[in-house]
């Protein structure tokens, strides 16, 4: 059979180190397949372009079947040329101490000025990630400023939440990770944000049971496993002094598999995406919400159950998503 013609990759931020933990993963074929040659196009900053440069050597010398070139570039029209799919990872972290929104004023320009250079040199059919913080927002503004390119193909990364939902449920339970499916994230990837396990699903004792029966414990999953995912960023920057990577980087990775190979038939993944007023969310912020994904299309999984507390949960983060966009904009203006 005849080779594959090479993906068109970016990352961003490439010197940092999300992008330290993404890279391998992506080089070794976890994201786009086994099978599917890659060139690599790496966007950092000038100041960071000798560190860039390391990281591309380091790539050469994987010696990894899939990478047909790695180009390391402080020029985003460079890095986005022709591109196929983008990983956004570059901007600033946040630090103990602050919220997620704290880096909107720093962190907005950047997706501005990337949006501007994606509409003009990327594929229109490139699918882009965000990542980089705060990263529903940011991803709302890189798509706003770059109009040809359909909005569907911006999204923005709370597999992360999702992931560490799952592990939670999965540590309650004494079971393996793989023994939870379901859990979902409503709304914005900050402390907002809804993690919700009532349409999850556990496997015990080799049946497949809803997670809230299966822990049979309300006063925890509406308490302290919500909060626990909420902070759970925090937690590892209080613990590490320096934001979480290897777990963002397989989730960057998780997130942009799935949108490429698809979902399986009958389950979901959440990712943010342009909120159509689905579930009664405000249209046109980066909601996060359960999708299925077909073709490289997703679609928001409509006529779940929705309860009161549920309610409250996913509107106060779709009003701090509304904020957000207002600060964004003036910030862009
Ligand atoms: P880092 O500081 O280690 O690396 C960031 C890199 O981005 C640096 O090399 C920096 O030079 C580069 N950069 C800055 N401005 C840039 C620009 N305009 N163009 C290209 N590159 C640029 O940070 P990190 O730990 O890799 O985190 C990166 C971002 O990802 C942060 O905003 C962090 O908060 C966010 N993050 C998001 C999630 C999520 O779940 N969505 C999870 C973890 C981290
Ligand atoms: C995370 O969730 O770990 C990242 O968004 C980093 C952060 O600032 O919390």
């Amino acid at each position: 059979m005849a080779a594959k013609e090479p993906l068109r990759v970016c990352v961003t931020g490439a010197a940092g180190q999300i992008g330290y933990s993404l890279l391998f993963q992506l080089a070794e074929g976890n994201v786009f397949g086994r099978d599917q040659p890659l060139i690599l196009q790496l966007l950092d900053i000038t100041p960071c372009l000798p560190a860039l440069n390391g990281v591309v050597m380091e790539l050469q010398d994987c010696a990894l079947p899939l990478i047909r070139d790695v180009i390391g570039t402080a020029d985003p029209l460079v890095a986005f040329k022709d591109i196929d799919a983008a990983f956004l990872v570059g901007a600033m972290p946040r630090r103990e101490g602050m919220e997620r929104k704290d880096l909107l004023a720093a962190n907005v320009k950047i997706f501005k000025e990337q949006g501007d250079a994606l509409d003009k040199v990327a594929k229109k059919t490139v699918k882009v990630l965000v990542v980089g913080n705060p990263a529903n927002t940011n991803a709302l503004i890189c798509s706003k400023y770059a109009p040809s390119i359909p909005k569907e193909n911006f999204s923005a990364m709370t597999r992360l939440d999702q992931n560490r939902a799952q592990a939670q449920v999965a540590a309650k339970l004494g079971v393996p990770n793989g023994s939870v499916r379901g859990c979902i994230i409503w709304g914005n990837h900050s402390s907002t944000q809804f993690p919700d396990v009532s349409h999850a699903e556990a496997e015990v004792d080799g049946r497949w049971v809803p997670v809230p029966e299966a822990v049979n414990d309300q006063q925890f999953l509406r308490g302290e496993f919500i909060t626990t995912v909420q902070k759970r960023g925090a937690a590892i920057i209080a613990a590490r002094k320096l934001s979480s990577a290897m777990s963002a980087a397989k989730a960057a990775c998780d997130h942009m598999h799935d949108w490429f190979a698809g979902t399986p038939a009958g389950r979901f993944v959440s990712m943010a995406v342009f909120s159509d007023g689905s579930y009664k969310t405000p249209e046109g912020i980066m909601y996060s919400f359960p999708v299925t994904i077909e073709n490289g299309q997703w679609k928001i999984v409509q006529g779940l159950a929705i309860d009161d507390f549920a309610r409250e949960k996913m509107d106060a983060t779709a009003k701090e998503l509304c904020e957000e966009r207002e600060e964004a904009i003036a910030a862009c203006a």
